[in-house]
């Protein structure tokens, strides 16, 4: 099926091959596709349309909005409104949960997404991506509220992101691995190019914002410094180091050659726990990461087991090679 199945082929196969009935989140996968297609063409676009810069705004978060976040934000918005998948929707640019409005039928589904991450790579043109998670609706509930979108990460039915980069991809676990899918443009289509990706599980790579050093925990500092000593020191091995701010492109190379991500805990500025967002960006990249053999953890706790008590909760990111997140685990026992 490598290079000629679409993503609409490829998630028909699996609900034969699983024999599990999954037809309304195949229809919402294709809509959720169709989105990063719009957003993917809005990013290329860049100073064509005037859109690079900041926007007069800063989000829900205090953090100053590029102008394409609010586009981006809207593009997926009204991607998945309408379409009849979804209860309701969270975006990490929008401080509410977003309500399907009555004009339009309403699905057995929630989505929390990020509708651009890594923006601050968008004026220097460095890639920059989508993430979503999807949750089901519980049941019963005609109009979600914030607290029926604060589900453990675990109760994840699919989560994926997109990336903008050189290619477009999208990666995408239901919970039977991971698959990757490469955007051809001429065609429209996604195809799948990246099959059952594994992470191996072992690095000699990591990526921190070292910038932060001051402000981390010991078992951070004694991680980083074991790997900053390589061959001198206890890991008798040398490190290559990574930072690109940009989770999505960060996390795309771990699964691609293995890696760990660390945004640890650090009292920078200590009311914040963490940098990286719960629904939007920890979760569902710890279900990708876990399905393709890592590990993802605050340090403390596995993060998919994180009862999380608001929609734009932070936490502590430690993930990607098992084995070498599992050492961080260790420190922190
Ligand atoms: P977003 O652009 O959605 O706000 O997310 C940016 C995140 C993440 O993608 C990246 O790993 C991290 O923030 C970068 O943080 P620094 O600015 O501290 O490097
Ligand atoms: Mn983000
Ligand atoms: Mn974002």
């Amino acid at each position: 099926m490598i290079g000629t199945a679409t993503l609409t082929q490829f998630n028909i196969h699996q609900q034969r091959n699983y024999s599990v009935k999954r037809g309304e989140l195949t229809l919402l996968l294709d809509d959720v596709a169709r989105a990063c297609k719009s957003i993917s063409h809005a990013v290329n676009q860049g100073s064509l349309t005037g859109t690079l810069g900041a926007a007069e705004t800063d989000n829900v978060q205090g953090e100053v909005q590029k102008q394409l976040d609010v586009i981006c934000d809207e593009i997926f918005t009204d991607a998945l409104i309408w379409t009849g998948h979804l209860a309701a929707m969270a975006s990490e640019e929008v401080e509410e949960v977003i309500e399907i409005p009555s004009r339009f039928p309403k699905g057995k589904y929630l989505i929390c997404f990020d509708p651009l991450d890594g923006s601050s790579n968008i004026d220097v043109n460095l890639s920059v991506g989508t993430i979503f998670s999807i949750l089901r609706c519980p049941e019963g509930i005609e109009t979600p509220q914030t607290k029926d979108f604060l589900q453990p990460g675990t109760q994840q039915v699919c989560a994926g992101f997109c990336i903008y980069g050189p290619s477009t991809i999208l990666v995408l676990t239901s919970g039977n691995g991971v698959n990757g899918f490469t955007l051809d443009h001429d065609v429209g289509e996604f195809i799948l190019t990246h099959p059952d990706i594994k992470i191996p599980k072992d690095t000699a790579e990591f990526a921190i914002n070292v910038s932060n050093q001051r402000y981390w925990e010991a078992p951070v500092q004694r991680y980083v410094d074991e790997c900053l000593k390589g061959i001198e020191g206890v890991r008798e091995k040398n490190f290559n180091m990574r930072w690109i701010a940009s989770m999505v492109a960060e996390i795309y190379r771990i699964l691609t050659r293995g890696g760990i991500f660390m945004y640890p805990l650090d009292n920078k500025i200590p009311k914040m726990k963490g940098r990286l967002r719960l629904l939007y960006e920890a979760n569902p990249m710890s279900f990708i990461i876990e399905q393709a053999g890592g590990m993802s953890s605050t340090g403390r706790q596995r993060i998919m087991e994180i009862q999380p008590d608001s929609i734009h909760q932070r936490v502590p990111v430690i993930m990607g090679s098992y084995n070498e997140v599992e050492r961080v685990v260790s420190y922190h026992m």
